[in-house]
């Protein structure tokens, strides 16, 4: 059964600098989560700051990783294997960020890494998106690839954990081209239900929950979810701001 809380999803990339600011920002979004029913709300703070969710006692509020290495240990300096998330309470890793992608990881490296967290029964929330628009539709193609390529080897029982992101590139970040519009986003969506309804079935393509991200704000948030009918939301810049990260989780547990 699909899961109609809308999933928010906040991703702090490398911010803040300190643990006192991390746990305060963190702090104040368990406050805004206590009061709020119908709405799942996860935090994927820098590594070094996951044992803020420690400090709290509010099952509410979810953790997320920002990325992890698909081997189990050993000598691979400066990555962090599932068991190390697991550990401090991770439920969720973004796997394949466009930003870890500029970085280098692969199609095939984003595989090994989802096939990683699935194992580890954490739920992959697996970014795919183009770089740029094209009138001949090519950009399909480029997505089409990213989703095949990324759930490489997932079987029909797994899918349930994963959530698949759509953060087009030229919606990201203070670089962003424009910000995408609900129509575009679902679309987009109605694309990838195809997918994989024609890799898995109709069921499996019905059930998955497809978030959007790319300069979401309070402005912008609920005609995604609305009209645009995301299952959620992928937030970087202004989910370090908890007034306005508070109000796009309010806007969303009354949808
Ligand atoms: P942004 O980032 O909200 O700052 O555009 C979103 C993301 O990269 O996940």
């Amino acid at each position: 059964m699909k899961d109609t809380n809308k999933l928010i999803i906040a991703n702090w990339k490398m911010n803040p600098q300190t643990k006192k600011e991390a746990e305060v920002i963190f702090n104040k979004i368990s406050i805004i989560v206590k009061s709020q029913k119908r709405v799942e709300v996860v935090v994927c703070p820098p590594h070094p700051f996951l044992f803020i969710k420690d400090k709290i006692k509010n099952i509410k509020l979810h953790l997320g990783g920002q990325d992890v290495f698909f081997e189990k240990e050993g000598s691979y300096t400066g990555e962090v294997s599932t068991s190390m998330l697991k550990n401090f309470g991770v439920e969720y890793i973004i796997v394949g960020h466009s930003e870890r992608r500029a970085q280098g990881d692969s199609n095939q490296t984003i595989n090994k890494k989802i096939l990683a967290t699935i194992k580890a029964s954490i739920n992959p929330i697996f970014c795919i998106g183009e770089q740029k628009r094209d009138n001949n539709g090519f950009y399909l193609s480029f997505i089409k690839e990213q989703i095949h390529s990324g759930l490489y080897g997932v079987t029909k029982s797994q899918m349930g954990k994963i959530v698949i992101a759509y953060e087009p590139v030229w919606a990201i970040g203070s670089n962003a081209i424009r910000e995408a519009t609900p129509v575009e986003f679902m679309e987009m969506k109605i694309f990838i239900k195809k997918i994989i309804a024609d890799m898995y079935d109709i069921k499996i393509a019905n059930d998955i929950r497809i978030i959007y991200g790319g300069s979401v704000n309070p402005l912008n948030a609920s005609s995604f979810l609305k009209e645009g009918e995301a299952d959620g939301l992928l937030v970087g810049r202004d989910s370090l701001n908890s007034k306005k990260f508070g109000s796009i989780i309010s806007l969303a547990a009354t949808l």
